[in-house]
């Protein structure tokens, strides 16, 4: 890692199984920056627990969300892969940044009104907080970029208003205490809807399991899920979000996992139906994803493998991370350590 470099970080929460919406809305996105950034892509297992989870599931999930990072491309010697819980900074700036955090800014997150809708026996504090530890995650490595899916605008623009704030109260012009973040949000594929619901986005912990394509699915799963796809009842190709959701999730699908442009796609499918759009999303997710499955199996199989990935991660997050956390104590007045 070079300090000349843009940083950029992102992350995503070991909970369910990875979607090709996390995937096409991050994952893919966080490949080729290594080329240009200093990348650090985090399981952000902190986060996960603001929801119950199962201690040995949790644990077997984290290892196969890092097999898949890899297996998707993030070659571990150009990005710092790693654990949130092993850096112990995140949660250390988490608790300085709720003291620049109001409740009124945390109750607008809809994140939050959603996951409290559906968790009602658990409204915990984590769940309240989670935008500031998000906060905290990005913060600490002086990010410019943030690559992630649109959902994640709100809490990016939650985490830039906490810089400021921040900055206007302890830093100087010339000397901001933080980077203010920007989203980096793909023009397409950061919205994947689920397939029988293509109203409401595809999710790790979906309602059912023909809703979301995971990047572990079989290929004859995948195939069968895309033409059991929820369409319309017309029969013309278009991108329409209100009128034609559906079939406008499939033109989204086919768009970023091949390239293809909607006009080109509206050109090729006139007049053909829905069955042949269907067909054609279904071999380019299969193939996209061929490359992804044909490695994930060995490198899941190196346990020792995958956790010497995350404590050399651990490590070389920690010396960015540690070294900001200082900065923000001196600025606080805290004596250092
Ligand atoms: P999470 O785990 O919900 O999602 C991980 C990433 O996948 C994107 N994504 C999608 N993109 C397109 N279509 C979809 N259907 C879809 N579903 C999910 C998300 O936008 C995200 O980029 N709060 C974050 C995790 C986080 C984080 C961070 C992200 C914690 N700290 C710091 C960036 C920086 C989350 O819950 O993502």
């Amino acid at each position: 890692m070079t300090a000349t470099r843009p940083v950029v970080l992102s992350g995503i929460q070991p909970s369910g199984r990875l979607t090709l919406g996390n995937y096409l809305g991050a994952i893919k996105n966080w490949v080729p920056l290594s080329a240009t950034h200093d990348c650090y892509y985090m399981l952000v297992d902190l986060h996960a627990i603001t929801v119950r989870q199962e201690p040995a599931v949790l644990r077997d999930r984290c290892l196969e969300f890092i097999a898949l990072y890899i297996a998707c491309g993030l070659d571990p010697a150009r990005n710092v892969l790693f654990v949130q819980s092993h850096v112990a900074a995140h949660a250390r700036l988490a608790w300085v940044l709720n003291c620049y955090t109001q409740m009124g800014e945390l109750n607008r997150m809809t994140q939050f009104k959603d996951k409290s809708a559906k968790n009602v026996d658990n409204i915990n504090a984590g769940l309240f907080d989670y935008p500031v530890l998000m906060a905290a995650d990005i913060l600490l490595y002086d990010a410019t970029g943030v690559p992630v899916g649109d959902d994640q605008k709100q809490h990016l623009e939650l985490t830039r208003d906490v810089a400021i704030r921040f900055n206007n109260a302890h830093g100087s012009k010339q000397a901001p205490v933080f980077v203010v973040p920007e989203p980096m949000i793909p023009p397409v594929g950061a919205r994947i809807m689920g397939l029988q619901e293509p109203t409401a986005k595809m999710s790790k912990s979906g309602f059912a399991e023909t809703d979301a394509i995971y990047l572990l699915d079989p290929p004859d799963s995948i195939t069968r899920k895309v033409k059991r796809a929820v369409t319309d009842l017309g029969t013309e190709v278009r991108f329409d979000l209100k009128e034609k959701p559906g079939v406008s999730n499939l033109m989204s699908i086919l768009s970023a996992t091949t390239g293809e442009s909607f006009d080109s796609i509206v050109e090729r499918f006139n007049g053909q139906g829905y069955g042949k759009l269907k067909a054609a999303v279904a071999d380019a997710v299969v193939e996209c994803l061929k490359p992804v499955q044909a490695h994930y199996a060995e490198l899941r199989a190196d346990e020792a493998g995958l956790i010497a990935v995350l404590r050399d991660g651990a490590r070389r997050a920690s010396t960015v991370a540690d070294a900001t956390l200082q900065r923000v104590h001196a600025a606080l007045g805290f004596i250092p350590e």
